[in-house]
């Protein structure tokens, strides 16, 4: 939700903070926007629409500069246009703010500074910030008045000030809203997320909460809101550039689904040993996990397509690890008054880690005593830092706004967890618990075969690219499936409606809609109910609708059940939601793509869900 950066360096700084944007443009793409300081004072530049627009509108400028901010918006208050695009100046047109975030009591605030004589262009929250900087400026140097600033502000914020008075320091500052500062030689920048800097350096602080920094080309200098200096060392990342770019696939999502098998390995890696028979991991993680096995339950917290992998996490654990699981949207979960205690661990699903929803849930969480683990894929994110430990997925950075090598390495952290916790349970025979451990340690091969599906889906693409309607059906373990397959298609194709049900409930409503021809994707891999999937299967082929099945390999009986087969590796029923989500993101992608969907930045969504 909104990508920001911000650069004090060398020139040219204009094609620096272009490429960090270019880097950021999942976070929200509605309109872009860059001020520079550039020997005569400050130029902004705005244009709506993708990156490419303010490109375009800044080819052929012949200055340039040593310091400059950027921002790609996701609209939130105000319509998306030049004026309502960031960075948003004050009445001097001096001082430019780049903003992530909702300033909840803007209204209040704008109608105080209106009072005192501000005049306001945009409908933003955000231009409250520029005026409040302004206002305070006149009594006290720039990192004060910015300081004062942002004690005012109530709600979410990344932020970063440029002013002509200080034309050696950006100022930044976060409150639940992602910042982190990048450190080069003789350079710097502040930036929403670690790929928009990686082509510069792997040096980076993570900054926490109502921390401000003073950001120069030589370095660093954080205090708290309180004026309290704070020591902090930098870390170097892991990811490299290469992770972060297309390096020849069409799109960023054909890439990452095509990462699933080296995404699942890494994860694995070092935790499930060679010879499959023992579990390792980290020290803090291993800590709390050894605790872990005594609680009494788990309440998983989770938005989009974690949910979908949280909903798997409650099939397994209750089936093998033997402990209760509730399952929570955490957009209700934060709002509905759950019942938590010391015996209950929350655990948090996410990429990202800096989804506003699942942090306040276990923000509120952990207010109420219950422990709070996180299965996350960004290392130093605000989830990663404040749960009680983290069992990492290491899928690397994740830039299509669609989850796909994200939520095959989440469901692989979960089978590790599952694993765990049937051991110190003592839940399962060791023979059953070693043929689970070599099960999964056979996961990245099958992903890798079910990669295989990606000719016979294009094929099944075209015969269905013009349906404007889909049902996805599952039982079980793949009920989840349904809802994440359903869930990659109505992202990347806004114009088909697709929806995920499990396959015993169609009966109760939706069945009443099947027409002739309508699509029906069915997840009908080996289960101990298949053959009650295969009677849904017939439910909906005696309404004329056309079923497309995913079966396990080895399955010949099940053609004459499907206008359409695709068949995946055989597994044991718990891995088969990794496997078959394979096929499912192919067949939206592959759709997407016939359909001329932006498949990387579909309309109105954002990768990054920062805001409530
Ligand atoms: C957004 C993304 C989804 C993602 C969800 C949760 O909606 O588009 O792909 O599943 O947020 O994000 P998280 O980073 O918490 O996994």
């Amino acid at each position: 939700m909104c990508g920001i950066i911000g650069y004090i360096g060398k020139p040219p700084v204009i094609e620096t903070i272009l490429d960090g944007l270019a880097r950021l443009e999942y976070r929200g793409y509605d309109s872009s926007g860059l001020a520079v300081l550039n020997g005569q004072g400050l130029y902004v530049c705005k244009r709506v629409g993708k990156l490419q627009g303010l490109r375009e509108a800044l080819k052929g400028h012949a200055f340039d500069g040593h310091i400059a901010v950027g921002h790609n918006r996701w609209a939130t208050h105000g319509s998306p246009s030049e004026i309502n695009a960031h960075p948003h100046t004050d009445c001097s047109g001096s001082l430019a703010i780049v903003h992530n975030g909702i300033v909840e009591n803007y209204a209040e605030l704008k109608a105080r500074l209106q009072a005192q004589g501000h005049q306001f262009r945009s409908e933003t929250d955000t231009e409250v910030i520029a005026h409040l900087v302004e206002e305070q400026a006149k009594r006290a140097p720039l990192a004060e008045a910015f300081r004062s600033a942002l004690k005012e502000l109530r709600g979410s914020y990344a932020v970063v000030l440029l002013s002509t008075s200080e034309p050696q320091h950006l100022y930044g500052a976060r409150s639940s809203s992602p910042l982190i500062v990048g450190l080069g030689k003789g350079e710097a920048f502040f930036a929403s997320d670690v790929p928009a800097i990686l082509a510069r350096t792997r040096r980076v602080i993570y900054l926490n909460d109502h921390e401000m920094v003073e950001l120069s080309s030589a370095g660093a200098k954080i205090t708290t809101l309180d004026g309290r200096a704070v020591t902090r060392r930098s870390s170097l990342v892991s990811w490299d550039l290469a992770s972060a770019q297309k390096e020849g696939f069409a799109h960023f999502m054909l890439k990452e689904i095509h990462e699933q098998p080296a995404a699942a390995e890494q994860t694995l890696f070092n935790r499930l040993a060679q010879d499959a028979g023992q579990l390792a991991f980290d020290r803090r993680t291993s800590g709390f996990l050894s605790r872990l096995g005594a609680h009494e339950r788990l309440v998983i917290i989770a938005c989009g397509t974690a949910y979908h992998a949280g909903l798997v996490g409650e099939y397994m654990l209750e089936e093998f690890a033997k402990i209760p699981v509730v399952v929570d949207l955490a957009s209700e979960f934060r709002y509905r008054g759950p019942m938590l205690d010391r015996d209950t661990t929350v655990l948090a699903i996410t990429q990202s880690g800096e989804t506003a929803d699942t942090l306040a849930g276990i923000r509120l969480a952990k207010t109420q005593g219950a422990k709070v683990l996180a299965i996350c894929n960004v290392m130093g994110s605000s989830i990663a830092r404040e749960a009680d430990a983290v069992l990492y997925t290491h899928a690397g950075p994740e830039i299509a706004v669609a989850s796909t090598k994200a939520y095959t390495s989440q469901l692989t952290a979960l089978y590790l967890l599952t694993l765990h916790l049937a051991k110190v349970r003592a839940t399962l025979e060791p023979a059953r618990w070693q043929e689970l451990a070599q099960g999964l340690q056979r996961l990245p091969t099958l992903l890798q075969r079910a990669l295989a599906t990606e000719r016979p889906i294009k094929a099944i693409a075209r015969r269905y690219a013009a349906a404007r309607d889909f049902y996805y059906l599952g039982r079980r373990y793949n009920f989840p499936s349904a809802l994440e397959g359903a869930l990659k298609l109505k992202e990347i194709c806004p114009r088909i409606h697709a929806e995920g049900y499990a396959a015993g409930e169609m009966k109760h409503g939706p069945i009443s809609l099947i027409r002739k021809g309508w699509p029906v994707v069915f997840i009908a891999t080996d289960s101990p109910i298949y053959e009650k999937v295969i009677s849904n299967v017939e439910e909906i082929r005696a309404r004329k609708g056309e079923c497309l099945v995913i079966a396990s390999e080895g399955n010949k009986a099940v053609a004459r059940h499907a206008e359409a087969l695709i068949t995946v590796p055989k597994t044991e029923e718990l891995f088969s939601p990794a496997v078959v989500a394979v096929p499912l993101q192919l067949l939206a992608y592959h759709i997407a793509r016939l359909n001329k969907c932006d498949i990387d930045q579909p309309p109105n969504l954002a990768k990054s869900v920062t805001v409530e």
